[in-house]
């Protein structure tokens, strides 16, 4: 393959992309051509049903190659196989029930099906679908064997779908596809390209994650906080339980929903999620640390509620138990769990996460600056550095929280025993 590609984080890597047949055929262009614009040499595939959605036009003014849909085009060239084996990655946007099925049974009755099965390096699926469909068992257990096989599974979002409906099922915008081909297929310290071959195989592993932000009592009425939603530690059992992991998740106070196959255990305190901690860390693989922990408490809860005309109250503060420090001592020099700290940060993340990473002892910290607009705290979205004990470092640009949640894992996988 070649194309107009400049340079950039995907400067050089072959990326398939695989347009089926859904409204937001339209997208892939936006897609292909953020690509083009990080590096990448993009190959467009099309469905017989994206056709009737997008013309290939669009796409081949965009790569300046033609765009293929079925196997007999190019017999002597062999592209049903080719394709496949040369790409660095294949992204499949959007991913319609149908294409899914199509990948799980292993079908070959097109192009872009032939070229998923004569490929063995990440792939990417953007589910876009009516709500049901996604809901359907059908679709669940054909999502369920794709990730089994490595593929990543980005979305579905919610929001308006076709035809006046609203709700799970549509495709996710195209930087959170590019922010998980980055982190697939990026730069190593060195420079040179590696490559991973999919998603981070969590299937038989059990994830300990935090979540929320840890409220200390004043009286009965009044506490000590943060502004921790639990978005962060969410994404981050949702996405485990999405690859296969039985996630226990501990949480501070949140609105949000339980995800779904997620064990949730509601604390409070500091002291609380400590100790629920403690219960469940001997049985965990790894430990996600994404909560916001109060560091100090006051010393002792008033037992009354206390009045305006009781002046204002002196409040003396202790300070709580570090529960990651706690986990790191406790693990030794076991090699599980794997512990994963967050850092919320102000300034210059660099320095101090440097710093944080080495002081805590974990193997992956994941800083984020939570005074910058946008991300952190509350919000949908972040954007993290993730620095490893053993000075890899890996950017993920502002993104949705299930996007960072995605690189978390990512991170996080490669110190599981036995990883390369
Ligand atoms: O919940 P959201 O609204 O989505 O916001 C997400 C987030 C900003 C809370 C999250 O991304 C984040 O940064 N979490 C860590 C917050 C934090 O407490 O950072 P810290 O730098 O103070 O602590 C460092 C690490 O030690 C963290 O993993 C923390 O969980 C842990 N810690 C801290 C204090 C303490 N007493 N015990 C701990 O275990």
């Amino acid at each position: 393959m070649s194309g107009p590609g400049t340079s950039g984080p995907l400067s050089g890597r072959r990326v398939v992309v695989g347009v089926t047949g859904g409204i937001a055929a339209y997208k892939a262009a936006l897609l292909v051509r953020a690509l083009l614009a990080d590096g990448a040499d993009v190959e467009v595939v099309m469905s017989r049903g994206a056709r009737a959605f997008i013309g290939p036009v669009t796409f081949e003014g965009l790569t300046g190659r033609p765009v293929r849909s079925e196997v007999w085009e190019d017999v002597p060239d062999g592209t049903h196989v080719t394709l496949g084996r040369a790409a660095d990655a294949i992204v499949v946007y959007p991913a319609t029930a149908h294409t899914l099925a199509r990948l799980a049974v292993g079908l070959a009755d097109d192009l872009l099906t032939t070229t998923a099965l004569a490929h063995d390096g990440p792939l990417v699926l953007a589910p876009a679908m009516h709500s049901e469909m996604w809901a359907h068992p059908a679709t669940a257990a054909n999502i369920a064997v794709l990730r089994e096989r490595g593929a990543t599974v980005v979305g579905p979002a919610t929001g308006p779908l076709m035809g006046g409906d609203a709700g799970v099922g549509r495709v996710v915008d195209p930087d959170e596809v590019l922010t998980v081909l980055r982190a697939f297929v990026g730069a190593d310290d060195a420079g040179m390209i590696s490559v991973d071959t999919g998603a981070a195989p969590l299937a038989g592993l059990t994830l300990l994650v935090t979540a929320g932000g840890t409220r200390e009592a004043i009286d009965p009425v009044r506490f000590l906080g943060n502004r921790s939603s639990g978005r962060m530690g969410f994404a981050i059992a949702e996405a485990a339980a999405a690859q296969g992991a039985a996630v226990v998740l501990v949480t501070a106070p949140s609105e949000l929903p339980t995800p779904t196959g997620v064990r949730r255990i509601d604390v409070v305190s500091a002291r609380d999620m400590d100790a629920a901690v403690r219960a469940h860390e001997s049985d965990a693989d790894a430990v996600v640390m994404a909560a916001a922990v109060a560091d100090f408490r006051p010393a002792e809860a008033l037992p009354g509620k206390w009045r305006r005309t009781d002046g204002p109250p002196q409040l003396q503060l202790v300070a709580n138990p570090d529960i990651l420090a706690g986990v790191v001592a406790r693990r030794g020099a076991r090699p599980r769990p794997v512990v994963v700290g967050f850092a919320a940060q102000t300034g210059d993340l660099e320095a101090s996460a440097g710093e944080k990473l080495a002081a805590k002892g974990v193997e992956v910290l994941v800083a984020n600056d939570v005074a910058a607009p946008g991300i952190g705290f509350e919000h949908d979205e972040n954007a993290v550095l993730i620095l490893h004990r053993d000075g890899r470092r890996h950017e993920v640009p502002r993104s949705s929280k299930r996007v960072v949640a995605e690189a978390v894992l990512a991170a996080l996988v490669a110190h599981l025993p036995g990883s390369a």
